[in-house]
């Protein structure tokens, strides 16, 4: 019976094992990780994350063919297939310090394989890493391999949160890069044959190494570049009385654009596109590259301006202060359909308003009070470590914030509602009576073009909706950041 494991049982790890599992039930799949709360919910009947799908999935499985498990070691140990999907933050310190990937998880766990290793491994980066750390890892484990051969694959994850379990059972492609070595063509061959168990073998791709590393960071920062694109149009929209909705969906029927991911929003957020587009500027700065640095680094200045933009816009339109003002902020996560709150914009527009000494309010229907509090209460890039090993400061703001668990508390004698999140529930509330509960003049600021603008306007709200006709209200108050 092929072995896998697969260290980190993250966003990542937990789902892409739980389908590989289900997938191809001769094979044993275990799923390991240094955080004990972690491995616990995943044994348990409350999964760490929140993801359509995933319990199913892993209900089927579990106890079967898929063990979740703390004993990193003996996993490793006996695994043919050694997946590693563990954090791979944005350096905080030190050379490259805000752009390079920090490898330090990475790197301890190759040679935890090299230590414990007892027979040949195919290992496989399923994190996201800089092009070239396949070569790092290789010298690792070769110069500490005590006669076992190890070979090294690229296999970078494109499953997005919230569709995960879906992405997973048809994604758009599969991609291995493995070395052009006839151990290196063996192994992929190997993987291929794990994922052709449900993947048309059409949709595998195998190329080398380096263009696997690079093709996930390209394929983030494509993305995020789009995104950013529609958002620096909807600054432009907002000045000229242009429709941004209009404008996606004309550019987006040209076939060659496409009609996806062209909402503009307050911004992208989610772990990644921040993180891999930093460390995808880093690379090119140093490889004398200044010019196409600058070019992805564009990327997320707009993002920041969009986010800069709309706190403005709702500081500006509320008599230029929200100092005690209550403001209700609806959704926290970076997108419906996950707790996720990684790199979430709402952290940054709740950072601006509490900046400005407003009193918020706040709803998530999947995100806890504690992850809020330690959201505002983080620094830059500190998420993204292992939950035991993040730094715990009680938030300074704790008098100005408070967590809520409906969005009609949240709302009630507010001046202000701030839509961070596109929740399908935001879309449904009954607005009247919301309206009726509100301090006048009553507004609604939405970050994510969910509400029936023209509608909310007959109730008596002023509403600013990114990229939309602006307000009467809002016309020549300033909104740049
Ligand atoms: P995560 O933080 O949810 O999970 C990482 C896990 O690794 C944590 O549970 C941590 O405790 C564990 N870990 C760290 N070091 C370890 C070690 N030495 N031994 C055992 N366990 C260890 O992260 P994630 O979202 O799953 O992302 C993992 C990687 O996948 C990152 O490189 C990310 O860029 C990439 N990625 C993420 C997504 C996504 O949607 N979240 C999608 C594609 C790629
Ligand atoms: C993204 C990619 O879509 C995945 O392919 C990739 O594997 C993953 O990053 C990763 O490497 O981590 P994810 O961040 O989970 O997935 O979610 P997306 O759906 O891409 O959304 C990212 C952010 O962009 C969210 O804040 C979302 O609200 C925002 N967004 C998305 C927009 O503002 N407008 C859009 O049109 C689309």
């Amino acid at each position: 019976m092929v072995k896998i494991c697969c260290i980190g049982a993250g966003y990542v790890g937990g789902p892409t094992m739980a389908v590989i599992a289900l997938k191809c039930p001769e094979i044993e799949v275990a799923v390991v990780d240094i955080s004990t709360p972690r491995i616990s919910a995943w044994n348990s009947d409350h999964l760490p994350i929140y993801e359509p799908g995933l319990d199913d999935v892993v209900k089927q499985c579990r106890g079967k063919n898929l063990f979740f498990s703390t004993d990193v070691e003996k996993h490793v140990a006996e695994a043919d297939i050694v997946f590693v999907s563990v954090n791979t933050p944005t350096k905080t310190q030190g050379l490259g310090a805000g752009k390079a990937a920090d490898l330090t998880y990475w790197e301890s766990a190759a040679r935890m394989i090299a230590d414990v290793s007892k027979s040949d491994k195919i290992v496989v980066e399923k994190s996201t890493v800089p092009v070239k750390t396949a070569e790092a890892i290789e010298r690792i484990l070769t110069h500490n391999r005590k006669g076992i051969n190890f070979t090294i694959l690229s296999n970078p994850e494109f499953l997005a949160e919230g569709t995960a379990i879906a992405d997973l059972f048809k994604p758009d492609r599969v991609l291995i890069g493995g070395r052009e070595t006839p151990e290196g063509q063996k192994a992929i061959h190997a993987l291929r044959d794990v994922y052709a168990h449900w993947v048309p073998v059409d949709r595998i791709l195998c190329t080398n190494l380096w263009s696997a590393e690079l093709s996930k960071l390209a394929a983030n920062a494509f993305l995020a570049q789009r995104i950013s694109s529609v958002n620096a149009m909807s600054a432009l929209c907002e000045a000229t009385g242009a429709d941004v909705s209009q404008v996606s969906h004309s550019i987006g029927t040209d076939s060659r654009i496409g009609p996806k991911f062209l909402n503009a929003s307050v911004g992208f957020g989610g772990s990644c596109f921040q993180k891999d587009i930093l460390n995808l500027v880093y690379i090119c700065e140093c490889n004398g590259l200044p010019e196409v640095a600058n070019y992805w680094k564009q990327v997320i200045k707009v993002n920041d301006y969009q986010k800069n933009r709309f706190v403005n816009r709702v500081v500006s339109s509320m008599f230029n202060t929200v100092s005690g003002k209550k403001i209700a902020i609806l959704g926290f996560a970076f997108k419906k359909d996950t707790g996720d709150t990684r790199e979430t914009p709402a952290i940054d527009v709740c950072k601006g308003l509490l900046g400005d000494k407003a009193k918020l309010s706040i709803y998530d229907p999947q995100v806890s009070e504690d992850q809020i509090l330690r959201d505002l209460a983080m620094k830059k890039f500190d998420w993204d470590h292992p939950a035991h090993l993040q730094p715990l400061s009680p938030t300074s703001n704790k008098q100005q914030i408070s967590v809520v668990w409906d969005a009609y508390e949240a709302i009630k004698d507010a001046h202000g509602i701030c839509i961070m999140t596109e929740w399908d529930e935001f879309k449904n509330l009954d607005y009247k009576k919301v309206y009726d509960n509100m301090q006048k003049p009553a507004f609604v600021f939405d970050g994510r073009n969910v509400v029936d603008v023209k509608k909310l306007r007959e109730i008596g709200f002023i509403v600013y909706s990114i990229g939309k006709p602006l307000d009467a209200w809002l016309k020549d108050m300033p909104a740049v950041a």
